[in-house]
């Protein structure tokens, strides 16, 4: 039978993920990694669909990061190319949900014709008021830091802010996630427990959840025990709420 929200479970609003597996399910399979990061695209556009009904408001998805460069170049190429394929078919789909869509990390590095399918696909989507979905590319936390304090360190230098009026929320403001609020939940597939520079800045109190499952596997009724994961937990921020 197929797995339902408990209409009592809180949602979380905002959801990243880290979609981590894709070379194993390959290799479990005697298929090439690429295949694995085929399927992955294709649980992406599930995935997108799927959080919306359930109620999620805000999806990050880590696609590449900062250090995946140091990948054997082939399959930088096949995940470039997979990309670039993406950002077209995007366009359809986020028509067809209402998604807004939104790349994050430095795209200054990636390929001139993959760039303006970035700008095209946020330009296309920037009114929509679905899903807010927010694709990690070229994406490192350290590297969206060290971003952001340049820009910061410039603008304290024009005169466009004062060092006295620097707080944590216009750290934040100066981040690639500008607007969004932090991850409720984190969702790393795979059984790997780490953040891989991912959201480092934003993730200070997001509850953490390590399924097993493959990316490529990974399905409706897995986000539905992820939200129940959720709320098994008590979130305290620091103070006490037990007592
Ligand atoms: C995650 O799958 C996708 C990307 C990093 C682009 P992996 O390619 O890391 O899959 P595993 O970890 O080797 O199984
Ligand atoms: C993290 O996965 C990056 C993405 C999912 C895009 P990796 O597979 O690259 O991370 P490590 O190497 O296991 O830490
Ligand atoms: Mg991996």
């Amino acid at each position: 039978m197929a797995k339902k929200l408990n209409p009592e479970w809180k949602i979380p609003e905002h959801v990243a993920i880290i979609m981590d597996g894709n070379g194993r399910w390959a290799k479990r399979r005697g298929l090439p990694r690429n295949m694995g990061h085929r399927q992955g695209g294709k649980t992406v556009e599930l995935i997108c669909e799927e959080a919306y009904k359930l109620g999620i408001k805000y999806i990050t998805l880590y696609a590449f990061s900062t250090e995946n460069w140091s990948r054997p170049e082939d399959e930088v190429t096949a995940l470039m190319n997979l990309l670039r394929n993406y950002m077209k078919d995007c366009v359809k789909q986020a028509e067809k949900n209402k998604m807004r869509v939104k790349v994050i990390g430095d795209i200054s590095r990636l390929d001139a014709d993959l760039q303006e399918s970035i700008r095209v696909l946020e330009k296309e989507s920037e009114k929509n008021t679905g899903l807010r979905f927010q694709i990690a590319l070229n994406y490192g936390g350290r590297d969206e830091i060290l971003r952001a304090v340049k820009r910061l360190c410039k603008d304290v230098k024009e005169e466009k802010i004062s060092e006295d009026d620097i707080t944590a929320e216009v750290i934040s403001s100066y981040l690639d996630t500008e607007g969004i609020p932090d991850p409720d939940l984190m969702i790393r597939t795979s059984g790997e427990q780490r953040i891989s520079n991912f959201l480092l800045w934003q993730f200070a109190y997001t509850e953490f959840y390590f399924p097993d499952v493959l990316w490529p596997d990974f399905s409706k009724d897995d986000l539905i025990d992820a939200i129940e994961y959720y709320n098994t937990r008590e979130r305290r921020y620091g103070g006490v709420t037990n007592v």
